[in-house]
């Protein structure tokens, strides 16, 4: 099973969100690795990290030697999950990392700007046959059981531009800049933000099992 995690602009959670899912999923028993598009970006380092301070369980970071496709094809055939984190380097690799991927998720913040670069990563990925899904990040928070209006806001604007937004969101919380140093979200005793990334990767779970059964 492959996921890309892709958009062509650049802090929108893309790293964050791959290091901390793999972990979820390792901590789960899936055995999982993630490719890191960006020559020594985020995820490389984050994989190091940890792998320094001998944290458990250990995760896989692999970079792009050559041709993205290949690189992840071929991790695909070693590991049941792997987890793409691509940037905004090369539009034409984001477009053939979709076309072999079961699933792509753009994380897109609050901005114009964010919206614009996420509708634009959905354009290249026109001929690929995956499911894409907007995956809202670094949202306001809701102190209720409801949404906030921000982001009942944002779904609307993405729906309107004909593009399906995850129903679990991350929203932004001070804990995520604590996940640089090789740590996963689930691991910083924040029940809270524990609790949304747990949504997402259940919610990775059931996109995938209803497309094994469509
Ligand atoms: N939910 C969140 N709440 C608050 N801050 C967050 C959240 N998620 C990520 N961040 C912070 O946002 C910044 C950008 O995150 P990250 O590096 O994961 O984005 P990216 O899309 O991979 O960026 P790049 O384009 O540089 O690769 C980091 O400082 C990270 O700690
Ligand atoms: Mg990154």
């Amino acid at each position: 099973m492959i996921l890309t995690i892709a958009n062509l602009k650049g802090g929108v959670a893309k790293s964050s969100i791959a290091g901390s899912l793999a972990a979820m999923a390792a901590a789960d028993g899936v055995s999982v690795v993630v490719v890191d598009a960006e020559r020594l970006g985020a995820s490389t380092s984050w994989g190091k990290l940890r792998h320094e301070d001998s944290r458990e369980p250990a995760i896989d970071v692999v970079d792009v030697r050559g041709d993205v496709a290949k690189t992840i094809q071929g991790q695909a055939t070693q590991y049941d999950l792997v987890i793409v984190d691509i940037g905004a380097g090369n539009a034409k690799a984001i477009a053939s990392c979709a076309q072999i991927s079961d699933l792509v998720l753009l994380p897109c913040g609050t901005t114009t700007e964010e919206f614009r670069k996420t509708q634009e990563t959905f354009a290249l990925m026109r001929d690929s046959s995956a499911p894409v899904f907007v995956l809202l990040t670094r949202v306001t928070p809701s102190t209720t059981r409801r949404e906030t209006k921000e982001t009942q806001e944002l779904r609307a604007v993405f729906k309107e531009a004909g593009l399906k937004v995850f129903d679990a969101v991350i929203p932004r919380r001070k804990v995520w800049e604590l996940t640089a140093d090789g740590q996963a979200i689930h691991e910083l005793d924040n029940e809270k933000a524990t609790q949304e990334m747990r949504a997402v990767y259940e919610e990775i779970l059931r996109r995938i099992d209803d497309l094994e059964n469509a």
